[in-house]
């Protein structure tokens, strides 16, 4: 008979050596020691003034062309609680002014977050150069102009998506007819919440239907993350990692013009 603990251990989880921290995904784990990052070195001569000149250097290194670059990590937060969200997203654009996304902006967590504090911030991991790459600033919506522009060349079941789906509002489950039960294995699975949804697309489609052109929702669109800080890091050996923070000292974030950039290196 296993002692109780052992009984509730979890065992999806991957042993690591007691006390050892999880491993480095850039090595096979080592019970004892932790993987290196060995891959490349980064010096200030090699940084660009500008650092969405620098981005745009790193985002096209070619051995990411394997792999989805653009995916990364959202960050925002609410007002007055403090408390932070996080979830990945698609980087769509990347112009003078900032990094561009597109996402639901009426009942996303996100939008409800922005509502009481425009802050946010963008972190990339590219495994692959072992490069990371951090952006912190103010978030600001694109026009319905602009956004209309991305809109226009997404799949047409992606333009209905974005018009059906009340981004992360809880969709629930059909209440069945009285006297509608089946025995089990018979009819259909019960609902989950996926028809409300399925639903809704239905509707949005009829709606559209014989259109070619559909207007972006008006809760749906761009929103550009304006940088105030940019961090550039490379892995490097013994944890001696290669870190660059570009820091925006012309202050006027969100007012548009030539920024002009303070570049300095950080301890690891
Ligand atoms: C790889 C990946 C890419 C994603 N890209 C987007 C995106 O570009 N826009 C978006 O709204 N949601 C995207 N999502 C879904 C979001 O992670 C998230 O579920 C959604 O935006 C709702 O989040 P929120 O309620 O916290 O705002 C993506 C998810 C994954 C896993």
């Amino acid at each position: 008979m296993p002692h109780r603990e052992e009984e509730l251990r979890p065992t999806h989880i991957c042993p690591v050596a007691p006390g050892a921290p999880p491993s480095d995904p850039t090595e096979e784990p080592k019970p004892s020691q932790a993987a290196q990052f060995t891959h490349g070195t980064l010096t200030r001569s090699q940084l660009d003034a500008n650092p969405f000149v620098q981005f745009h250097r790193w985002f096209s290194e070619p051995s990411l062309a394997q792999t989805v670059p653009e995916t990364v990590t959202l960050s925002t937060a609410s007002l007055p609680s403090g408390r932070v969200s996080s979830r990945m997203v698609y980087l769509k654009e990347l112009d003078s002014r900032g990094f561009v996304i597109y996402s639901n902006f009426g009942t996303s967590r996100k939008s409800r977050d922005l509502a009481s504090n425009k802050f946010a911030s963008l972190c990339f991991w590219w495994k692959t150069m072992e490069r990371q790459v951090r952006v912190e600033g103010v978030a600001e919506r694109l026009s319905a102009e602009e956004s209309q522009v991305y809109f226009d060349t997404r799949a047409r079941g992606s333009r209905i998506g974005a018009w059906a789906s009340q981004q992360t509002s809880v969709l629930e489950p059909a209440r069945k007819a009285e006297g509608s039960q089946t025995s089990e294995g018979e009819g259909e699975a019960e609902d989950d919440g996926r028809a409300e949804l399925e639903t809704r697309v239905r509707e949005i489609e009829a709606r559209f239907q014989g259109q070619e052109h559909i207007p972006v929702p008006p809760f749906w669109g761009g929103l550009r993350i304006i940088p105030e800080t940019i961090e550039f890091w490379q892995g490097r050996e013994s944890r001696l990692h290669d870190r660059f923070v570009y820091t925006r000292i012309n202050g006027d974030v969100g007012q548009g013009g030539e920024a002009k950039w303070k570049i300095e290196r950080l301890s690891p």
